[in-house]
């Protein structure tokens, strides 16, 4: 049978004719291939390992029908988020209608208790959702959420006393399952009293909604989830005679007071009922995943033991890789595509976050855990855009605590061996129904000291940022290239492989409590170790010169990356290389690589003397007939405008002092595009209120509008709504807070952006470059 993947050419199945024969038939016409016919997420390889079960999809038919569902399944990453994106094209008002229809029985009884469930944030369309999210959002700012985090280390301290000297546990049914329940009714402000009612109806409304009761159980639930709303209702207005305080409830009834028609009862009513379900179920699937999944990989929650500062970016890896929400849904409001595919109006989509977040074409080395991924956050598992989920640092915060208790109180804790997974068969929530542990209590380490169950530490709330992600190096070789530059070659401490990296790509190298950047100029397919060269700065910070002081073989030091935002671009035909001093280090690893590729190419470099030149004798060997040299000492200056005018087409690199930089900048002013530079330092002004303005950004993707105060960076006033933004250097040098600027006027102050580039204003770096005047809407 031929592979029948629905590839349409503007939208139209190129099997249209052939599709009156085939067995079943797409909504848009197409045959359905066998795989998309035999899909079925409710089998057991679709529960699971959801990435899996659609690694096929991903490779060759990434949107198909599924005639047994009823829906249309996306697997790609670009897809996946692009839907998210456009919530009108493609509307979550299905989000939450039931999988398993109702039963006639089980729907009376339903009625006997008024149940009126209504549509709440996840489900609704635009313009209420965001008139209501925004009305809505205080609750879920970091500021807000602090007040709970005390709470959630207490109760995890708790359930942990209970089992820590049992030696054997089933981590979901003693602990995972019930504390972030715990956490949602505290998060909402329900009064202590009325919790354990409301703990055992919640879980009722679960299975109402996502699982496949059969009828009999159908009326059983149905009975639970009739008086679990009565209930919330009598809660509710218990809450209505004293709204003040915390609690997401309490400030939504004060809300109401001021926007009546925006918050309105039957919503109310309808939150407290989903509000639980969105905190509770996702958060306990995905600690159970988490842990299973780090237990299973045995050296990375050593690494965790080891170093707690890891856990942040290791709870965004998880969620990554053994993510709690496996797909979500979505209705198409008008004929449209998705990637080539074309989609009928009132086609349904099955979104599946888990098969986006294994993509290869988004995520290097897709199917590895690696706590040390520096785009980890970019996975979907809390969808994105103006839905995307509210409680995302809330569900951080509780997954970090558990994870730091766990590591530091039982790291010697492990799976029991060849028990077997389950899972609830559902399309979208998931986690294990048990996960087994055992350890050793004679073995724990508060045995011996007692003060180690107090010594919890808390991380800042939100995404994990790169500081968050260190690898830790061995000092291997230190090089002596001139009297004040030297080379170390860094390996892993333990021999494990180094990650791959790309010329022009540079490491965070920490030592003690300083950060510098370096940039790599070894062999990039060598795993087993990287190379940077650090010439000794006097006037500097002082980072250069205590590495030199300190640093000898066998110091331990540690690194963050490699990452790149000096990259080559490979399909030039010619390159002119120009390095001043230490920059030299990007140039050479381009030089080596265009060695290898058969390219043209030419290195100026320039330096005080030859001596005081670092990697001259490797430049001379491996490039001697590409190589121009221009010690001071010898009187031989680089004639900069006489090499640059005579460069033809090739692509300019140049790495080195601010003076060559800013020169080159000057004769290049005309043909920015073809010069591509990487600065080393950056003036780091420090915003003075004085002479700052205020402004505002509206985020175009989540519907926001977030004040930039005269003393905040575009950053941090990001940060503080909750919306996650990668950041590294927060300097403006090294592009990681990259965001694209769909309209305003932008006050550049990077050293990233090209003269081009930042005529065009199309994207900005959000750490330091603000408004000219009035707003910027960027692509958020
Ligand atoms: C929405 C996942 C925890 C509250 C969502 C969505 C997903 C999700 C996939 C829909 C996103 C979209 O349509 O773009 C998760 C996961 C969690 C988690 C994986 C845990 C690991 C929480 C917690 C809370 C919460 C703890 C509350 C305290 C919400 C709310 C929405 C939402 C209110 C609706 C937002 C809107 O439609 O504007 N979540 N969630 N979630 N989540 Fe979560």
């Amino acid at each position: 049978t031929p592979r029948t993947s629905p590839r349409a050419d503007e939208g139209r199945c190129p099997f249209r004719d052939a599709a009156s024969h085939a067995p079943d038939t797409a909504p848009n016409g197409c045959p359905v291939s066998p795989q998309a016919a035999s899909f079925d997420p409710f089998e057991s390889d679709y529960q699971l390992d959801p990435a899996e079960a659609l690694r096929w999809s991903r490779d060759q038919e990434p949107v198909f029908y599924s005639p047994r569902l009823g829906y249309w399944v996306v697997s790609r990453y670009a897809d996946v988020k692009a839907i998210f994106r456009d919530n009108r094209t493609f509307s979550p008002s299905i989000a939450l209608e039931k999988i398993t229809p109702t039963t006639q029985a089980a729907q009376d009884t339903l009625q006997r208790y008024g149940y009126a469930m209504n549509r709440t944030l996840v489900n609704e369309d635009e313009p209420a959702h965001m008139e209501r999210r925004r009305a809505l959002m205080k609750s879920f700012e970091l500021e807000e959420l602090a007040h709970h985090e005390p709470m959630v280390r207490r109760l995890t301290r708790e359930y942990l006393d209970r089992l820590v000297d049992k030696g054997e546990a089933d981590l979901v049914d003693e602990m995972l399952w019930e504390i972030p329940l715990t956490v949602a009714l505290h998060f909402l402000g329900v009064p202590e009293e009325d919790m354990d009612t409301l703990r055992e109806y919640s879980i009722a409304h679960t299975v109402n909604t996502w699982g496949r009761p059969s009828p009999d159980e159908q009326v059983a639930v149905a009975e639970a989830v009739g008086k679990f709303w009565q209930y919330a209702g009598q809660v509710l207005e218990k809450m209505r005679q004293d709204p003040a305080g915390h609690g997401w409830m309490k400030y939504a009834i004060r809300r109401q007071q001021e926007l009546p028609e925006v918050v309105t009862d039957s919503y109310l009513h309808s939150m407290m009922m989903a509000g639980i379900v969105a905190a509770h179920e996702t958060t306990a699937h995905a600690t159970a995943n988490m842990l299973r999944l780090l237990l299973e990989n045995r050296a990375v929650w050593e690494d965790l033991c080891a170093n707690p500062s890891l856990i942040p970016n290791a709870v965004e890896e998880c969620l990554r890789l053994s993510g709690s929400v496996a797909a979500w849904r979505r209705i198409a409001t008008t004929d449209t595509q998705v990637g080539d595919v074309a989609i009928p109006q009132g086609a349904k989509l099955l979104i599946v976050s888990a098969s986006a977040n294994h993509d290869g074409r988004h995520f290097e080395n897709p199917d590895e855990l690696d706590i040390y991924r520096d785009n980890t956050t970019d996975h979907l598992t809390f969808g994105y855009g103006s839905h995307q989920c509210m409680g995302k640092n809330l569900a951080r915060l509780e997954m970090r605590i558990f994870l730091e208790e766990f590591t530091r109180r039982l790291p010697h804790m492990t799976l029991v061996p060849d028990q077997t997974f389950t899972f609830v068969p559902n399309t979208s929530f998931r986690g294990p129904e048990h996960l087994w542990v055992r350890w050793d209590p004679a073995r724990n380490p508060e045995r011996r000291d007692n003060s180690l169950r107090e010594q919890g530490r808390d991380f800042p709330l939100g995404a994990p940022s790169r500081r968050d992600a260190e690898r830790e190096a061995v000092v291997t070789r230190v090089i002596h290239e001139t009297p004040d530059v030297i080379r170390l070659v860094l390996e892993d401490p333990r021999g494990r492989p180094l990650p791959r990296w790309t010329p022009g790509a540079h490491i965070d190298l920490v030592v003690g409590d300083i950060t510098r950047k370096y940039s790599l100029c070894g062999d990039p397919d060598d795993e087993q170790r990287l190379e940077i060269a650090i010439r000794r700065e006097e006037p500097g910070r002082g980072g250069s010169r205590l590495i030199h002081d300190t640093v000898k073989p066998q110091t331990r030091v540690r690194l963050r990356g490699p990452r790149n935002h000096f990259r080559l671009d490979e399909t030039a035909d010619g390159y002119l290389l120009i390095a001043g001093g230490i920059g030299i280090t990007p140039i050479i690893a381009m030089a080596d690589r265009l060695k290898r590729l058969g390219k043209r190419y030419a290195i100026h470099y320039a330096g005080r003397s030859r001596g005081s030149m670092p990697l001259l004798e490797r430049l001379k060997r491996d490039h001697g007939d590409r190589l121009c040299l221009y010690p001071a000492d010898e009187g031989r200056r680089l004639d900069l405008p006489a090499v640059v005018g005579g460069r033809g087409e090739a692509r300019v690199y140049a790495c080195g002092p601010a003076r060559l930089l800013d020169a080159l900048a000057a004769l290049t002013r005309d043909d920015a595009d073809a010069i591509h530079v990487e600065h080393f330092s950056a003036s780091h002004a420090i915003l003075d209120p004085r002479r700052e303005q205020a402004f505002e950004v509206e985020l175009s993707d989540s519907e926001l509008t977030v004040p930039v105060a005269a003393d905040q960076t575009v950053l941090q006033a990001l940060r503080a709504v909750g919306v996650d933004v990668p950041s590294d250097c927060e300097e403006g040098l090294c592009g990681t807070c990259e965001v694209a600027v769909m309209a305003g006027e932008v006050d550049h102050r990077d050293k990233v952006l090209s003269a081009d580039e930042r005529a065009a204003s199309r994207r900005m770096m959000t750490c330091c470059s603000r408004a000219k005047r009035g707003k910027l809407v960027l692509g958020l």
